[in-house]
């Protein structure tokens, strides 16, 4: 039986690095046996992976609700979109280092099809916090809700099991959100930071007013799974949220982008993202990606 890749299930790891990669120009003979090295090497709990629909598209394969993010039409803030091939989530609960060298090892197993386009380390912070101090991930799904919401059931072998993740890099300017004070910040999050209880006034431009998941229709649940970034100065959220297809982030970002009611997410007041894309999060069988979906028309990749 097909299961969802652990690590999404999983609670944020203690250490992450997030992969890019594109698809070579000459790649062509090589794709399908990078993929089947690539899956055979990937538990899904220590790398989670990511295909992009233009690779899916290039393998001449589907996968229902899978497609390229894109900003919002009328939307008010720059959403930008960095499509990518593939996309991989290092996770570990130790070292960074090891993170580094797995990476280094899985680049040189894509290298004959795949280039890396950018890699960023990334981690737990304190008790699983943004770098504001917020408490990130309370909403979350749990349970069995969690599973029913990350992971596709009823579509058949091949795709039951996998979830989709919207991904987008945030970049924080973290001096403009020390200008505002205490009361003022909360009021921006919708949560007080100290106790993280959600605030019963705070205005319809809060981030906590925007998204609340219960108040869309129909209602637009995700699991989220952010990690902090720090490069040299610049540091951020690197955002990720699964579920089993888009709808619920898009109509998410829509309200958060001003498109319902022209009222901009307090977010965009210190922070903005920095790239935006979407993945298929391929299922997982006997402890290998189940990348059948892919390859069907040419015959399943050899055990
Ligand atoms: C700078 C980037 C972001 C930061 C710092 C951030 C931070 C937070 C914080 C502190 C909370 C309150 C606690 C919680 O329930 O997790 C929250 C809630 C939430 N955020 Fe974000 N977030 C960011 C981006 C996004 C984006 C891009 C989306 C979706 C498009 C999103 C969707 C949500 C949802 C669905 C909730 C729960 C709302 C509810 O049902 O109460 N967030 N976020």
């Amino acid at each position: 039986m097909s299961t969802i890749q652990a690590g999404i299930a999983a609670r944020v790891p203690a250490h992450g690095r997030y992969l890019s990669l594109a698809l070579r120009p000459d790649a062509d003979a090589a794709v399908r046996t990078t993929l089947q090295a690539l899956a055979a090497e990937v538990d899904g709990l220590h790398t989670v992976v990511g295909l992009g629909a233009t690779l899916v598209a290039r393998l001449d394969a589907a996968v229902p609700g899978l497609r390229s993010f894109s900003a919002p039409p009328a939307s008010r803030v720059d959403l930008p979109a960095t499509p990518a091939e593939l996309w991989l989530w290092l996770r570990s609960e130790d070292d960074p280092g090891a993170l580094l060298q797995r990476s280094r090892a899985l680049a040189r197993l894509l290298a004959p099809a795949f280039d890396v386009t950018h890699e960023l380390a990334a981690f737990r912070h304190q008790d699983g916090r943004d770098l504001t101090g917020y408490e990130d991930g309370t909403e979350n799904p749990t349970g069995r809700d969690m599973v029913d919401t990350i992971g596709v059931q009823g579509q058949g072998p091949g795709l039951d099991g996998g979830s989709f993740v919207a991904v987008q890099q945030w970049e924080h300017a973290l001096e403009r959100f020390d200008r505002f004070d205490r009361p003022t910040q909360d009021r921006m999050i919708g949560r007080r930071r100290d106790d993280n209880v959600e605030l019963d006034d705070a205005p319809p431009s809060a981030h906590v007013q925007r998204t609340a998941q219960e108040s869309f229709s129909p209602e637009a649940f995700v699991v989220r799974r952010s990690m902090p970034w720090i490069e040299g100065a610049r540091c951020g959220l690197h955002f990720t949220a699964f579920a089993t297809g888009f709808d619920a982030f898009e109509a998410q970002l829509a309200r958060m982008a001003g498109v319902e009611d022209g009222v901009v997410d307090d977010l965009f007041r210190f922070s903005q993202p920095v790239s935006g894309a979407y993945y298929w999060c391929p299922p997982v069988q006997a402890g290998r990606l189940d990348l059948r979906r892919l390859f069907q028309n040419q015959g399943h990749p050899p055990a």
